[in-house]
């Protein structure tokens, strides 16, 4: 493994010194720099001096009570550094400290205090990482989809959504989080492991156990099982948080079934995503589940990443699209045709829709696929099958 140049930022000088003993003691990294000043903009002459070290990791200390500068210096070095990647080092015990950690672009979010081993751990998955092509310091996409009302069709788009972003880009996964899970149903899978043993062994979570966690799909599709009892004690959403984290350093996309799922962890994974697609139907009772499932889980997060996804969706007199819009607070971003025959036997058969070549549904979510990446620079520059099947 080739040495990682490092760039350390701490305000605190123990906890500096600390930090760079750490990085040089995984002997794969070496710290090249290191600084108790923060970035605070652009024109920092701390980012000038920086440029010249091509840092492959910036490592970010977020002390306790003073996270909004480092927040802020996390989100300004990952735009100024796009090359490298920025692991913030802070408290594993607030979830809202990991998201936007997260959010502002850091790579990895590593426990403060924090060991050489994990610190080499975070290494090793960059590494890893770096050597799969186009992922380079980036981090996946996720895409959260979450039912207006139970049974609109949230694990039957989660499940063909994914395959189709695993036949088009690769290096998808699917991640079941629903109360009681159902995509390895719609897959014909029978994964040994579920998304409460990976929860459960967080603290030796690397990628390659990870890796053995997951079920693989004929296309290549990796399924993070869902839970196959309802269970009455669960993780803290800063568990699910963490995991999120490491899913998001191993996949580009990744689809989370929330299915009717409404509680901390969903709102967490919302606040994660890119887009939360609300499953809908155009009915009355269904569009007013909508608008409160929005309401609930838009409160901690931003509204425009919201989408309808009116499914099972038939041309209705009377019913305006513009006014569904404006009481939900969410655009309709897609439509997918109602086909209960085709897509009941496919569920029952588990072969998904997405498997059986060029139907009007499976181009319709093939579509989806297409809408909810069209913006992705990598995916600007490739040519886009919509009727590649898996
Ligand atoms: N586009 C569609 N056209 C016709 N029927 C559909 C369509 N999508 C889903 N269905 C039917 O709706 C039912 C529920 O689908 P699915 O399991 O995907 O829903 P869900 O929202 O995940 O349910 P749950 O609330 O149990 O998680 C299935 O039996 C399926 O056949
Ligand atoms: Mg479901």
């Amino acid at each position: 493994m080739p040495e990682l140049s490092v760039v350390v930022f701490a305000a605190e000088n123990d906890q500096r010194a600390v930090l760079q003993v750490l990085v040089d003691g995984t002997s794969v990294a070496r710290t090249v720099s290191s600084s108790g000043a923060l970035p605070v903009s652009v024109s920092d002459p701390v980012l000038r001096k920086l440029h010249a070290h091509t840092p492959h990791v910036i490592l970010v200390d977020i002390p306790a009570g003073a996270d909004e500068a480092a927040l802020r210096a996390i989100e300004l070095l990952h735009q100024e550094f796009p090359d490298a990647a920025v692991f913030a080092v802070g408290s594993m015990s607030q979830s809202h400290l990991i998201v936007s950690a997260m959010r502002a672009g850091a790579r990895e979010y590593i426990e403060r205090p924090t060991t050489t081993t994990d610190l080499l751990e975070a290494f090793v998955r960059l590494t890893a990482t770096r050597r799969k092509p186009g992922r380079e310091g980036s981090r996946g996409k996720m895409f959260a989809i979450v039912n207006a009302k139970g049974g609109s069709g949230a694990t039957t788009v989660a499940v063909n959504l994914a395959l189709a972003l695993q036949s088009s880009h690769g290096n998808t996964a699917l991640v079941d989080m629903a109360p009681l899970g159902h995509c390895a149903l719609h897959l014909n899978l029978k994964p040994a492991f579920t998304i409460s043993d990976a929860v459960t062994n967080l603290h030796r979570l690397d990628s390659s156990l990870l890796d053995s966690f997951m079920a693989r799909h004929g296309g290549g599709l990796q399924v993070l099982g869902g839970a196959a009892a309802p269970t009455a004690i669960e993780p803290s959403a800063s568990d699910f948080a963490r995991l999120f984290d490491m899913i998001a350093g191993q996949f580009r996309y990744i689809v989370v079934d929330a299915s009717s799922r409404l509680d901390a962890v969903t709102r967490l994974v919302s606040n994660l995503s890119e887009r939360i697609l609300l499953v809908a139907h155009a009915d009355v009772a269904s569009l007013w589940s909508a608008g409160r499932v929005a309401h609930y889980l838009g409160e901690s997060s931003s509204r425009d990443r919201f989408a309808l996804v009116l499914n099972r969706y038939r041309k209705i007199s009377g019913f305006n699209e513009a006014e569904t819009e404006a009481a939900i607070g969410a655009p309709v971003l897609w439509r997918i045709p109602n086909q209960y025959f085709a897509v009941s036997a496919a569920i029952d058969r588990g072969v998904p829709l997405m498997q059986q070549g060029n139907t009007e549904i499976a181009r319709s979510i093939a579509g989806l696929a297409h809408a909810l990446t069209i913006d992705d620079l990598d995916v600007k520059r490739s040519a886009w099958s919509l009727f590649k099947t898996v």
